[in-house]
């Protein structure tokens, strides 16, 4: 698929199917994954990878927006441990953001749905997460990505808005 494809194809798919996902899609979208830009290079991020049906059980809990039922759940997390030291430490949202952006986009190719459920900054959510997974203080997840084989078909569409650009000359 043609990456300009992939961006208009890729939608939130909250229904999916109970197939699970393979081994070898879920080595592409982790793969994928770590392809994506972070400052410096510090990739600060961990993906914890769930297919187990009473760890996703829980994860259904974690918000209000995270109840949707998937067979597979991929969480990004930010690790500070790797992060850039102090004020440029909040720079691991924006690298985990594309790691995930990322996630999505692959998974579009190979005929995947998925959903980003955001996480960080809702401190209750970040903690029931953290719990869920067994987190370290160091991990924060950003969000919990629901991915399975899509159960509904969202259209493609194109958000250009010409309001939203700035030429300055
Ligand atoms: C930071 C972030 C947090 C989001 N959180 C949720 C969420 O908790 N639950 C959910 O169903 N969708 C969530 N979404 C998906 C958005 O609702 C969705 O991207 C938006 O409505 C646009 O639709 P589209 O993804 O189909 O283009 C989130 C998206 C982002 C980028």
């Amino acid at each position: 698929m043609e990456v300009k494809e992939a961006l208009l194809k890729r939608r939130s798919v909250r229904k999916f199917t109970e197939k699970v996902v393979s081994e070898e899609h879920i080595n592409e979208l982790l793969h994928a994954a770590m392809s994506g830009p972070s400052a410096c290079n510090k990739k600060p991020w961990e993906f914890y990878v769930v297919s187990n049906k009473d760890v996703l059980k829980q994860l259904q809990s974690a918000s209000k927006f995270t109840k949707m039922q998937a067979p597979l759940a991929i969480i990004v997390c930010g690790n500070l441990s790797h992060a850039l030291p102090l004020k440029m430490a909040d720079y691991w949202i924006q690298d985990c953001s594309a790691a995930t952006e990322n996630i999505l986009l692959r998974a579009t190719d190979l005929g995947l749905g998925a959903v980003w459920c955001g996480i960080h900054p809702q401190k209750i959510a970040e903690k029931k997460v953290s719990e869920i997974l067994g987190l370290s203080k160091k991990e924060i997840p950003l969000n919990i990505i629901l991915i399975g084989h899509p159960a509904e078909s969202p259209d493609a569409r194109d958000q250009y808005d010409e309001k939203r650009v700035h030429f300055l000359k």
